[in-house]
């Protein structure tokens, strides 16, 4: 389906849950736009919401019609998972209870790992073979997690989890920093979790500069600023949305999501990688298994971790941090599902 020769290709569809909430209000427009699998993709979206929000559910519905979205070729707007999950191409999963001010993610993990193992058995037997799955939901990483061990048909590939806001929210840190467009710096990472205690790291990074590609920490040149107000920034960046807006980032977070699946499904550019929640394999010691973020590129429909990457003192006991906190979600997870 995604490689379809036909000047009229078939529809993608493509479920998104939570649908009534704002990062879906934020994201439906961009599927629909065809800024999540380009310009020439039409596409069919399935919404998904709880019967409190189905109203709402329904003006998103007749909002999508009214916009006249020429790629947009089916709308469905149900309360019923089974209805939802049927025949889904791509599976974006932001539905859950958002962490509200003052909270921190473990707060919201019993609430939402229960949602998951749902969906999860939904997916498992109603969605289309190869569906690509993306959790948006907090605690992304341990709802991915729990969406894999209660989907075994669904391979374990395809099971992804967001954190390329974070690896976007770095790439803006640096190109302010620089006083560069954004889009000349690439190649941070973010290892492991999508949590405060996740790793950016801009040690591989690269400017684009009138005489060629630079390193991100020679153009820098401040390591403490690296090593200290860079990573806080980044990893704190979630929460000063919340603190300033009262409600969590929509618009960057659905941006992201559609960067996300566009990346996964079109390709990584060239000599680009991207970072994505995926099952470790056990590349750079992570334990196998773990929904954990990595440096990863992607070629017809397939990522794959970047390989052979030096990794310093410094980085290694970060990135050990986050396994050892992603094993911990992991028994919480379990210990809120018995
Ligand atoms: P929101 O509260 O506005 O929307 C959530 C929606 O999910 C609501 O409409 C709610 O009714 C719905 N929902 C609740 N339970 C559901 C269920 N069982 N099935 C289907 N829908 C259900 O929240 P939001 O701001 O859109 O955030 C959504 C999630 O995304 C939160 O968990 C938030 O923490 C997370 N988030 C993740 C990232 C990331 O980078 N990974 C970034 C921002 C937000
Ligand atoms: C974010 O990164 O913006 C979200 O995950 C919000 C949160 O709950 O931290």
């Amino acid at each position: 389906i995604w490689s379809s020769l036909n000047l009229e290709k078939d529809p993608v569809t493509v479920l998104v849950t939570g649908a009534a909430g704002q990062i879906g209000y934020a994201l439906v427009p961009m599927i629909a736009r065809g800024e999540m699998l380009g310009p020439d993709q039409p596409v069919i979206i399935h919404m998904l919401d709880i019967e409190q929000a189905a109203e709402a559910l329904n003006g998103v519905k007749m909002e999508l019609i009214d916009a006249a979205f020429p790629l947009l070729k089916g709308v469905v707007a149900t309360t019923d998972v089974v209805e939802a999950c049927s025949d889904v191409n791509i599976a974006i999963l932001v539905g859950g209870f958002p962490r509200k001010e003052g909270m921190e993610r473990k707060d919201v993990m019993s609430k939402n790992v229960s949602i998951y193992k749902a969906q999860a058995l939904a997916l498992d037997q109603h969605a289309a073979p190869d569906c690509k799955v993306l959790v948006v939901a907090n605690p992304a990483n341990t709802n991915a997690l729990i969406l894999k061990e209660f989907a075994p048909s669904i391979p374990e590939k395809n099971i992804t989890c967001l954190t390329r806001l974070d690896h976007n929210r770095a790439l803006g840190q640096i190109s302010e920093k620089l006083n560069v467009h954004v889009s000349d710096v690439k190649n941070v990472i973010i290892w492991g979790n999508h949590s405060s205690t996740q790793y950016p790291d801009a040690n591989h990074a690269t400017v684009k500069t009138f005489t060629g590609e630079k390193p991100a920490t020679e153009l820098v040149g401040d390591d403490k600023w690296l090593k200290t107000e860079f990573i806080d920034t980044v990893q704190q960046r979630g929460a000063a949305i919340i603190k300033a807006r009262r409600m969590s980032s929509a618009l960057s977070a659905a941006s992201s999501a559609c960067d996300h699946i566009r990346d996964w499904v079109l390709g990584t550019p060239k000599g680009t990688w991207v970072s994505m929640g995926v099952s470790s394999d056990g590349s750079y010691g992570v334990p196998q298994g773990l929904i954990y973020s990595f440096p990863v590129t992607c070629d017809k429909g397939e990522w794959s971790i970047m390989q052979g990457l030096k990794i310093d003192e410094f980085s290694r006991e970060k990135m050990d941090a986050n396994a050892k906190e992603l094993m911990e979600e992991k028994s919480l997870a379990y210990s809120c599902l018995n």
